[in-house]
Parts: structure tokens; C-alpha cells; sequence
């Protein structure tokens, strides 16, 4: 798995603390130069005597593939994307309207799903700041698709095969109804139209992959009703890899990538000034909370971080009743000017809160391992401790433990050395313009579509040697493969096991 790897990223020093996008060393670059130059050198010989293959000691099986400069960038990395009937994705995004009771998504669906452009505010950068729901990744990975660069049209040589189904906007639309059948009419259409696909054949659909802009649970209903459509349930889909906001820690095939925040940067040079940025911010605050309360919360984590941090004079949160939560500028602005933000489970166990308080370079603190450490597994470093603070919810909850006691522990030093870790984040999650030329770093749909290649390598090498590849299980203990160091195998006692 990859989510270590921020750590074995390149980085030029700037102070100690490095910067966290890929700038190539110097000997990286000399090493490029020196390789144009030797190719320059061939490619002239090559013109000059017509055939290089009469050159190169001549390979056995197969013919000399036509001579090119260095390997194919895209080898191994091909998608095929589904070119659906619209009724599977623009029709639905065309009933925005009917998305949200009392909410116009169409705003939010507009620009490819990054929403409205923000007027420059203070707490945002300049360009490339939008107001983003946290609904819309199905349109923005479909609309960073149709312009990733190694698309192909050939499924025989693709890694990974996209599609661009609008799950989410299904759901959003009709899970509301109380007629089963009908809730489940498209997913069931969907699943129908993959199978007979000679695309889906080739593999059983364990090469496919799509992203649906909600959380798992609402596409896990059981056979007797409740909650939600049972696409995720189908065999078909459960062959597939599905990418939600929010994924189950028991399903297996189901992996949580970043909500959307609120910034959409169109260059390296916009992430490092805004990394800078971050770095010299000064935080008035210990820490904050960009939440409000909830109807039935009386010994909940969230009444009482609302009640200790209303207590406190280094805590910052919203009055309840002002409506500039929903600014984004006034939910940036509380993020930013705080060393330590809260995040405890919301409507669900993930907030979009997360990924703005990264964004804001303040280090996040949760409750439950599963907003976040058993959820971004392909984004964030395995030792958790390393960049947030874990205080189990019911320590705060039915123990009267001190938020803010437990924050003033942790020495200034260390506090330092977390923030550093939060801002080096920042490009692993978020979504960049995909309009963008020239960018070098990996942004959230870059780190989920190379862990999607890999998942399928893994399966596709194993196929060719005769067997099954089992990286995960369904069942409780399906959260543990995704936290596997690598070469780790065996399924132990874990420091989570109290509470998943
Ligand atoms: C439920 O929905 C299905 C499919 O849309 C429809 O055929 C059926 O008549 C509906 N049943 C009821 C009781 O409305
Ligand atoms: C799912 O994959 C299995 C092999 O792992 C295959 O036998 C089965 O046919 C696939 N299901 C569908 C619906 O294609
Ligand atoms: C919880 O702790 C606070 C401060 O430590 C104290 O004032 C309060 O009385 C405690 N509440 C309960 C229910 O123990």
C-alpha cells in the first residue's frame, strides 16, 4: 500500500522543514540532460543508416517495437473509459435541481463540480479558490478523466477501466423513495449493461473501478430493507474497486478518498505559495471547531466539544446561530487561525471539515478511527500520530476528559513537527484544475488512480499465474488489510479493535 509514501518523497529543503511537492534533485536533472543528449546521438545514427534495430542485438520472440525515446510514459498506466448512455450519468447530473430539499445544487454542480469561483477573500488564495460541495466527486474525477493523459480507446491494453457512473446523484435523487424496486431501478441497469460488456469479461470486472460522490452506506441495504440502494451489494459490483467519501471498514472493496475542499490550484508554483503561506500563518487559537450542534446531542463528543470550547478562551468555534459556517472564507479563516482543529463524526463518521482543516494546515483531532485512519489509507502516513491526535470519544464523552488538557501536553516542538506533516499533505488531497498544464505534483485523483492500477496489477499478475489474489476479506476484518505495512500478512490484535 502506498500510505507511507509521502515520507519517501523527493524534497527540497527550504529551512528544515522541506517542501512537500516533487521538485527533481539536480542530479536528477543532469541525469535527463545527459539521457536527451545520448538519444540526440542515436536518434541521428538511427536516421542516418535507416534501421536501428540492426544495432541493438536483435530480441527473440518478437518483432523490434517501433524506436522510441525512452519508454512509453504511459505503459502500465492506460485507462479505458466507458462512453455510458447519458442516462447514466448527464441526464442524472441535469436534475441538480432535485438533488437537496431547499438547496439548488446546480450552483455546486457547475464548473465540472468545483462550483462557484470565490471573489478573492482573505483566507483563500487568490485564483483557483471555489465554493465546493462535498457531493460532487463524480463529476469532478469524470471531468479530470476525460483529460488524464493516458486515456486509451483500446481496452486490451488498459490497466483499469473506468466507469463514469453517477452513483451518488442516483442515490440523491431516489433514495428518498419508499418503493424498493424503484430506488434501485438505475443501479440495477447499470449493473445489468457492465455485465454483458465484452470489456467486463475479459476480467469479471475486477479491472473496473468507479467513484461515487457519497458514502458507502448508502449503497449497502440489506435484502430486507432500510437504509439506502443495494449497488455495492451486487456480486458484479463487489468484483469492482469503488472509491466513496466515506467507506465501510468491513466491505473490502471499498476505499475513501478526500472530500473536495475549497481550493483548485492550476500550478506547483500555487501549492508551494500557499504552503508557505500556511507555514508562517500565525494561530491565535489552540484550537477550533467549524461544526455546529446536533438535535439529539446531549452526551454526545460533539455537545461536549462544544460546551468545553465555549468554556475555554483559547478555543474558537461558530456561534450556532450565524450563518457564516456556510462561508467558506469564514470556515477557512477559523481553520487557519488554529493549531489544533476538531473533528468529530458528523452526519456520519468523515466530515469534509477534515480536508479543509489540512488544507488550512492545522492538525486535525479525532474521535474515532474511522473518520479517518481506517478511511485514507492510500493518502495518509500509516503512524497517525505523526500528523493528528487521536482522544477516544468516550474518554470525552463519559469520561469528562479535557480536550484542551490533552492538547497543552503536547510539546511545542512536537506540535511543530505535526503541522509540517499537515501542510506536506496538502497536495495528496486535494483536486487540482484539470485543465492544468505542466503540473508535476500528485493530487488526490492521482494518488486513487495509482492505487487502483496497483489493486488491479496485483490481480491481473495473479490471474496469469493461475490463482486468485485475496487482499482483503469481507467481514470485521476487512480494515485491517487496508492497514497492512507491506509484506504484513497475519490478521492480529490491533489498537483499533475497542472500537470497530
Ligand atoms: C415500484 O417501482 C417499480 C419500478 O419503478 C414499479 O414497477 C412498481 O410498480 C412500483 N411499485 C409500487 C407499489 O408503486
Ligand atoms: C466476479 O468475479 C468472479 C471471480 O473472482 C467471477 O467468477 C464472477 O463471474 C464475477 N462476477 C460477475 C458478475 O462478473
Ligand atoms: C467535567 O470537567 C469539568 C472541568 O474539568 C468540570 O467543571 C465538570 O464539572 C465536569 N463534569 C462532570 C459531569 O463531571
Amino acid at each position: 500500500m502506498e500510505s507511507g509514501a509521502p515520507k519517501d518523497r523527493h524534497s527540497v529543503g527550504q529551512g528544515s522543514g522541506g517542501v512537500s511537492l516533487l521538485r527533481p534533485p539536480r542530479i536528477f536533472c543532469l541525469t535527463m540532460l545527459s539521457i536527451v543528449f545520448w538519444a540526440l546521438i542515436f536518434y541521428f545514427i538511427s536516421t542516418m543508416q535507416g534501421d536501428m534495430a540492426s544495432l541493438l542485438p536483435k530480441p527473440s520472440a518478437f518483432s523490434l517495437p517501433p524506436f522510441r525515446f525512452g519508454r512509453d510514459r504511459c505503459v502500465g498506466r492506460y485507462i479505458y473509459m466507458y462512453d455510458l448512455p447519458p442516462r447514466f450519468n448527464a441526464d442524472i447530473a441535469r436534475e441538480c435541481s432535485k438533488f437537496a430539499a431547499g438547496v439548488d445544487m446546480c450552483k455546486y454542480t457547475a464548473n465540472e463540480g468545483f462550483g462557484p469561483p470565490l471573489p478573492p477573500g482573505d483566507c483563500l488564495p487568490e485564483k483557483g479558490a471555489y465554493h465546493t460541495d462535498q457531493y460532487v466527486l463524480e463529476l469532478i474525477y469524470h471531468s479530470r478523466m476525460r483529460r488524464y493523459e493516458c486515456l486509451t480507446t483500446d481496452p486490451s491494453i488498459a490497466a483499469a477501466v473506468y466507469v463514469p457512473f453517477y452513483a451518488g446523484f442516483d442515490a440523491a435523487l431516489n433514495l428518498w423513495r419508499s418503493n424498493l424496486s424503484a430506488r434501485d431501478a438505475l443501479p440495477r441497469d447499470m449493473v445489468e449493461w457492465l455485465v454483458r460488456r465484452p470489456e467486463w469479461r475479459a476480467m469479471g470486472g475486477h479491472d473496473h473501478f468507479l467513484v461515487a460522490g457519497r458514502g458507502t452506506w448508502d449503497f449497502v441495504r440489506g435484502e430486507g430493507g432500510g437504509w439506502g440502494s443495494a449497488f455495492m451489494t451486487y456480486p458484479a459490483v463487489r468484483n469492482m474497486t469503488v472509491l466513496t467519501i466515506e467507506a465501510s471498514p468491513w466491505l473490502g472493496n471499498d476505499f475513501g478518498v478526500p472530500f473536495p475542499s475549497h481550493f483548485h490550484p492550476s500550478s506547483d508554483d500555487d501549492v508551494l505559495r500557499w504552503q508557505d503561506r500556511m507555514r508562517r500563518q500565525e494561530r491565535r487559537w489552540l484550537w477550533g471547531f467549524a461544526g455546529g450542534s446536533r438535535p439529539d446531542s446531549k452526551r454526545t463528543v460533539r455537545a461536549q466539544i462544544i460546551e468545553q470550547c465555549g468554556y475555554s478562551s483559547s478555543c474558537k468555534m461558530f456561534a450556532s446561530t450565524t450563518g457564516v459556517h456556510n462561508s467558506p472564507n469564514g470556515i477557512m479563516g477559523l481553520l487557519e487561525s488554529a493549531e489544533f482543529c476538531i473533528e468529530p463524526c458528523g452526519d456520519s463518521y468523515t466530515r469534509k471539515s477534515t480536508f479543509d482543516a489540512i488544507l488550512a494546515g492545522c492538525i486535525p483531532v479525532f474521535f474515532h478511527p474511522i473518520s479517518a485512519y481506517t478511511q485514507y489509507t492510500w493518502y495518509l502516513p500509516r503512524d497517525y500520530r505523526s500528523y493528528s491526535v487521536f482522544i477516544p470519544q468516550d474518554d470525552v464523552a463519559k469520561r469528562n476528559a479535557s480536550i484542551e488538557e490533552t492538547l497543552r501536553k503536547i510539546p511545542p516542538a512536537k506540535v511543530a513537527r505535526m503541522r509540517e506533516e499537515v501542510i506536506r499533505l496538502i497536495p495528496r488531497v486535494m483536486y487540482r484544475d484539470p485543465a492544468a498544464m505542466g503540473v508535476t505534483f500528485k493530487d488526490a485523483f492521482d494518488v486513487a488512480v495509482d492505487a487502483v492500477i496497483d489493486r488491479v496489477a496485483k490481480r491481473r499478475r495473479a490471474a496469469a499465474e493461475g490463482h486468485e489474489y485475496q487482499d482483503s476479506v469481507d467481514g470485521q476484518h476487512s480494515w485491517k488489510y487496508d492497514l497492512f505495512e507491506p509484506g504484513h500478512k497475519d490478521i492480529g490484535p490491533h489498537e483499533f479493535d475497542p472500537y470497530i
